[in-house]
Order: structure tokens, then C-alpha cells, then sequence
């Protein structure tokens, strides 16, 4: 694709697109991306932005806010080719993301997103969508914000994974640990939201569904295809403190017959035993290289803004 000719329309401008908005202008110039822009902002608090100027989060902040639009109908007006859909996440309906993402594909735009809600639910839908419009649907910061996941095989030409493991909430590894520390669920929950790891309403956390939804999204990109409503799912909610100190951690799972998230004691020498606080681990079992692992921050305004521009970075090799 040509780079002088892309214009991106960011719908959703909060903490993931203005971090994406801040570090796309960070790193325009060294990546090569001078002929790209983003001309176009949609947010349902501050309205339809039209070629923003680079101080447009100070405006922000001072209170401007700009005439409303349906998202829906400033994705059609728009001549942006590439979408970054960075609205709410829903794991029951997936929308309005997915009516955004389905509109924009239709359309022939290429969509880059960090919602999991479309990726885990609709996954097929719009891949095939995408494929038919010689477009892309992209989703790195769904799994395990910037730090490589299931891009890790784009590096790996052929290679074939027979299972993957991983600890993919960074909000459960740390109550966890914070148990293992001597704090009641309570407390290490509480803690958590206070540092902003958890949502107000972390039950999509502590219940193990933002990590079922990740291991099917990542099923699906395996051609696994696992669905996120028939994945076995329990949460730590039972969890004691006896239990953390044995390092019982939050682990999902999958391999092509089966995919699950529970809690599970690891032995002291297993690696993911060993992955500290809101940091996320992965770990891929492959035919030619055995197992490899990835470890890195899942979450987070600036690494998931990561996990985009590696998306759209990858849209102009
Ligand atoms: N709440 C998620 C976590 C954020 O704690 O990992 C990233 O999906």
C-alpha cells in the first residue's frame, strides 16, 4: 500500500487513541511515515475532528469538543483507507465495534484494532469480509498489548504450533501476586483498580473472560477456531491466598481440540511461574524450534498504542 496516499480515521479517543495519536506523531518521522495522517477523530464525547492539529489532546483538555456524528455514517463520508477502531469492549454483542469494523471493511478500508470483542466473537465474519475486499483486518493490541504475540510467527515462515500457554490478564498475575504477598482477593483487587489495571467493573478480568477472549482470538488466527462461547472459563475468585504462594496462576490455554482459562499450580521451574505482577507471558509450542516464549506488559495507554502502529506499520510492507 502507499504510504503517500493514507489517511487514517481513529473512531474512539480515549485512552488507547489518544496514546496512539501521541505516538504515531512521536514516530512518524523515523518510520518512514511523513505521507501518512490521521485526518479524521470520531469520539462520542468530543465529537468529529477533522485534520486535528498536533495539539489536539491540549484542546482537549481545555474542553473543546467538535459538532457529533454517527460513527457509522463519518466512516462512510470518510477517504481515510485506514480505520483504527479503538471504541469500548462488549464480550457479549461486540458492538458498536463490530458494526464499525463491518462498515469500514465493506467499504475496502483496512481496519486496525484493539477491540477483542469483533476479533473473539466475529472473528470469521470479517476476515472473510477483509479477504474479499483485498483489505486487512488487524488486531495485535487485542493480545497482549505491543509485546509480540501470535505476530511472533509472521517471523517463522512455515512453522506450525502444535499448543500455546500463556498468562494473558495482567489484572489476575497481579492480584495474584499481591496474594502471594500476604493480601486478601479483596485488597489485591482493590489495589489493582487503583493502579488502573483493573476495570471499575473487572469481572470481564477476574472471571477469565478477557483471557478466554484472547486465547480464541488467538484459535482463530491458528485456524483453531475455538469459540469463545463454548471455551471452558473459571476465573480466581475461589483462589486463597494458600494457593498464590504455591504459585497458582491464571493460565490460558489451546490447542486444536481444546481451549481453556483456569487457574492452575505451576511448578517453580515452569517459566510462567516466574512472570511478575501485570506482565503477560506466552508460550508457543512449535514443531521446528520446540517451545519459545514472549514476555512483556498486556496492557496500558502507550503499549497498547504499540501494538497499532506495529499494525500499521505492517500495512506498507
Ligand atoms: N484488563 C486487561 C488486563 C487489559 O488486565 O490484562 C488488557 O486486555
Amino acid at each position: 500500500m502507499q504510504k503517500k496516499k493514507s489517511k487514517i480515521l481513529v473512531l474512539g479517543f480515549g485512552t488507547v487513541g489518544q496514546g496512539f495519536y501521541e505516538l504515531f506523531h512521536s514516530k512518524q518521522e523515523a518510520l518512514g511515515l511523513k505521507g501518512v495522517s490521521i485526518s479524521e477523530i470520531v469520539d462520542m464525547k468530543y465529537g468529529h475532528i477533522i485534520d486535528p492539529e498536533e495539539n489536539i489532546l491540549d484542546e482537549l483538555k481545555g474542553g473543546k469538543t467538535y459538532p457529533k456524528i454517527e460513527p457509522v455514517q463519518a466512516i462512510k463520508n470518510s477517504d481515510a483507507n485506514i480505520v483504527c477502531e479503538f471504541t469500548w469492549l462488549d464480550l457479549k454483542s461486540a458492538e458498536p465495534a463490530f458494526t464499525h469494523i463491518h462498515t469500514a471493511l465493506g467499504l475496502g478500508k483496512n481496519v486496525i484494532t484493539t477491540n477483542k470483542g469483533p476479533s473473539a466473537l466475529k472473528f470469521r465474519e470479517l476476515n472473510d469480509l477483509a479477504k474479499e475486499r483485498g483489505v486487512k483486518f488487524l488486531m495485535k493490541g487485542t493480545v497482549m498489548a505491543g509485546t509480540p504475540s501470535f505476530n511472533l510467527l509472521e517471523l517463522l515462515p512455515g512453522i506450525e504450533v502444535k499448543s500455546v500457554r500463556g498468562i494473558m490478564n495482567g489484572t489476575t498475575n497481579f492480584i495474584l501476586g499481591s496474594m502471594e504477598e500476604g493480601n486478601t482477593f479483596d485488597i489485591a483487587l482493590q489495589k489493582a483498580q487503583q493502579l488502573g489495571y483493573a476495570e471499575a467493573d473487572p469481572s470481564n478480568d477476574v472471571d477469565g473472560f478477557d483471557a478466554a477472549a484472547k486465547i480464541t482470538i488467538i484459535s482463530n488466527l491458528l485456524g483453531w477456531n475455538h469459540e469463545f462461547n463454548k471455551i471452558e472459563v473459571e476465573g480466581i475468585r475461589e483462589i486463597n491466598q494458600e494457593q498464590a504462594k504455591q504459585k497458582t496462576k491464571l493460565i490460558a490455554y489451546a490447542d486444536r481440540n481444546t481451549a481453556y482459562v483456569k487457574p492452575m499450580k505451576l511448578s517453580n521451574d515452569d517459566i510462567l511461574a516466574n512472570v511478575k505482577g501485570v506482565m503477560n507471558a506466552i508460550e508457543f509450542e512449535t514443531d521446528t524450534l520446540g517451545i519459545i516464549y514472549s514476555m512483556g506488559p498486556g496492557a496500558g495507554r502507550i503499549q497498547t498504542a504499540q501494538a497499532a502502529m506495529t499494525d500499521l506499520v505492517s500495512l506498507f510492507r
